[in-house]
């Protein structure tokens, strides 16, 4: 530990959560993990939390290095968690050796987690051309730079040609960029809860359908 008791001090009285948290009737939970999901994504919207739709997803190399990052949440259907991002840089390479992730979002305004373990597929090309299309001209450009990841020096330099690109061809969409839908084997929700601590539901694929269970906090 650092030598600075202060800072640990502080760090011990900072608030964990607001006194008013919403109450998750573990009873009253769908069948369905990914059906409480949207339900508990709709009261964060509802609710005002910032960046509802911010989650970390982990993936590990072929050599089993994991590296984390914040993405978006782009849609959630009956079977799956949507993302979309660039498939040539670290975590497209990850996915394409080990396409398993680890996802996890966090609404502190709400006392809430949920962490999300599954298989990663690519969806259909015409997702990933929409998902791309619905972007920024310099998003698009970025992406079509086809960088991320790998030291700059001359960002603008870079640029120019893709934003040249997105100009000329505006309903261009390149093959690197897509959507990847996340196939859960395993969803965990997390409700901090002022008397009763914590409670913790997991829903783990079962066959057809799933099994769940309450977890010790
Ligand atoms: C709030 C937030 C949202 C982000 N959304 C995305 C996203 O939807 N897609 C994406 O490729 N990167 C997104 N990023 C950037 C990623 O965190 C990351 O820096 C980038 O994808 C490179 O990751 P990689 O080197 O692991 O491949 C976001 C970052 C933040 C902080």
């Amino acid at each position: 530990m650092g030598h600075d008791q202060n800072l640990r001090d502080r760090l011990r009285a900072l608030p964990v959560f607001p006194n008013e948290l919403p109450r998750f009737d573990t009873d009253a939970a769908p069948a369905e993990p990914l059906a409480l999901f949207v339900e508990w994504l709709e009261s964060a919207i509802a609710a005002g939390v910032l960046q509802p739709h911010a989650m970390s997803i982990a993936t590990s190399s072929a050599a089993g290095v994991p590296s984390n990052r914040t993405l978006l949440l782009k849609d959630v259907d009956d079977t799956a968690v949507w993302f979309a991002s660039l498939s040539t840089g670290p975590k497209g390479t990850d996915l394409a050796v080990n396409p398993i992730a680890a996802l996890v979002l966090f609404w502190r305004e709400q006392g809430r987690q949920i962490r999300i373990v599954g298989r990663v597929e690519p969806g259909p090309r015409e997702v990933s051309a929409k998902d791309f299309l619905q972007r920024g001209a310099p998003a698009r450009a970025r992406a079509i730079a086809g960088r991320q990841s790998e030291p700059v020096e001359d960002f603008a330099a870079h640029l120019a040609p893709a934003l040249a690109l997105v100009e000329a061809e505006p309903d261009f969409a390149p093959e690197s960029w897509v959507a990847y839908r996340v196939i859960p084997d395993s969803v965990e929700f997390w409700q901090a809860e002022r008397e009763r601590d914590q409670v913790r539901l997991r829903y783990r694929r079962d066959g057809d359908g799933w099994t769940t269970d309450i977890l010790w906090p």
